[in-house]
């Protein structure tokens, strides 16, 4: 029987955060230097993420998104890959996906793929060096293109690239950014800055909607819409008017929200489950499973959880409270 919540909707993409540390602090996620970590006896071990796993995969997920954090801080994730893709049977394929800022990408490109990891999603929020510097505290630009090249030259591709576009910060390289997915063939997806960041920076005139983000690119690369829905994905797909190579994915959850549609829920490094980004409680399958609960009491603890799955998400109520985690602890 598949995952539903009580308003209907089918829950088939989980996304794993495997740790909470990062080696970036970019401001609109981890500014402070020193966020209160886990500590590493609370964090789910690679056994026991295969294992709750396999429980998501007999209830339907389909597709599993490794986060972090900066899930390359875990040392062989190769390893969890590999088990991971072992849950794959002849009706599940299982979609295995990784996002990465890309710092420690390259070098391990080659055995990610081969030990099943389908897709890499890239952080890229500036195409400037010194602005990339500024905004995510490590000179890791070239990194970055390094990885689109790794991610290319092992079968990773097509490559996905995340930039978070945020007013008087990048939201003059638009252009650039349109201009960069043609050229290297990548998909470009422009995010809303959401109010999940660690240090609470978030106002909402620094939001530039996906409206303006669509504008700014149209006026010199004219684009197209792939598809007439997003389906229960989060961006508004776009190709090339010119039939250039490479896609623009504008993401915009504050301004034209999708929750209606969310297929997500989210397993924390410390081995909660969370049913929203914006979630204020969450589940705690790590404990249940650790006091030797059987597979029916996890698959019973997840289906009370999808049960509980919030409507939507709230940041543009006048009483919106901010989630009770930031991004770094959630994953994208
Ligand atoms: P797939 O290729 O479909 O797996 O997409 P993806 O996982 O690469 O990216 P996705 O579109 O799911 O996430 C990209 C960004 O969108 C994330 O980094 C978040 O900023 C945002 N996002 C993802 N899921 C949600 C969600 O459930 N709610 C909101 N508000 N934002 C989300
Ligand atoms: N708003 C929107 N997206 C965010 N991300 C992190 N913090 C935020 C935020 N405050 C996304 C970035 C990053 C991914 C891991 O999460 O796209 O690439
Ligand atoms: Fe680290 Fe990703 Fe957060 Fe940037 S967005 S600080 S790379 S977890």
């Amino acid at each position: 029987m598949k995952l539903k919540d009580s308003y209907e909707r089918e829950i088939r993409d989980l996304r794993i955060s495997l740790t909470d540390r990062c080696n970036f602090r970019c401001f609109y996620c981890l500014p402070s230097s020193k966020p209160t970590l886990n500590q590493k006896a609370n964090i789910l071990t690679f056994e026991e993420i295969a294992d709750l796993s396999s429980i998501f995969v007999e209830l339907g997920i389909d597709k599993i998104r490794l986060t972090g954090g900066e899930p390359l801080l875990r040392k062989n994730i190769t390893t969890l890959i590999a088990m991971l893709a072992k849950l794959r049977t002849s009706t599940n394929r299982l979609d295995i996906a990784l996002t990465t800022n890309g710092y420690l990408f390259p070098e391990t490109a080659f055995e990610l793929r081969a030990a099943g990891l389908d897709r890499v999603t890239l952080s890229l929020d500036s195409l400037r060096r010194e602005r990339f510097t500024e905004i995510t505290g490590v000179d890791g630009l070239d990194k970055v293109y390094e990885s689109i090249e790794a991610a290319k030259r092992v079968g990773l591709d097509p490559v996905k690239i995340n930039a978070v576009v945020v007013r008087g910060r990048n939201e003059d390289e638009l252009a650039d950014f349109a201009g960069f997915a043609r050229d290297y063939n990548v998909k470009m997806r422009l995010i809303e800055f959401m109010p999940l960041d660690s240090d609470d920076n978030w106002r909402r005139d620094l939001v530039v909607t996906g409206r303006e983000m669509f504008n700014s690119i149209n006026v010199q690369f004219p684009l197209e819409l792939i598809g007439t829905t997003r389906g229960s994905g989060t961006s508004w797909r776009y190709r090339f008017r010119d039939g250039a190579p490479g896609e623009i994915g504008i993401i915009a959850p504050v301004s034209e929200m999708f929750c209606g549609q969310c297929s997500r829920i989210r397993l924390t490094a410390d081995g909660q489950i969370r049913t929203c980004l914006f979630s204020r409680v969450e589940h705690d399958l790590r404990e249940a499973k650790r006091e030797g609960a059987t597979r029916a009491e996890l698959i019973g603890l997840i289906r009370a959880a999808v049960e509980k799955k919030e409507p939507r998400h709230y940041i543009n109520d006048p009483d919106f409270e901010p989630a009770s985690r930031s991004m770094s602890f959630i994953g994208g």
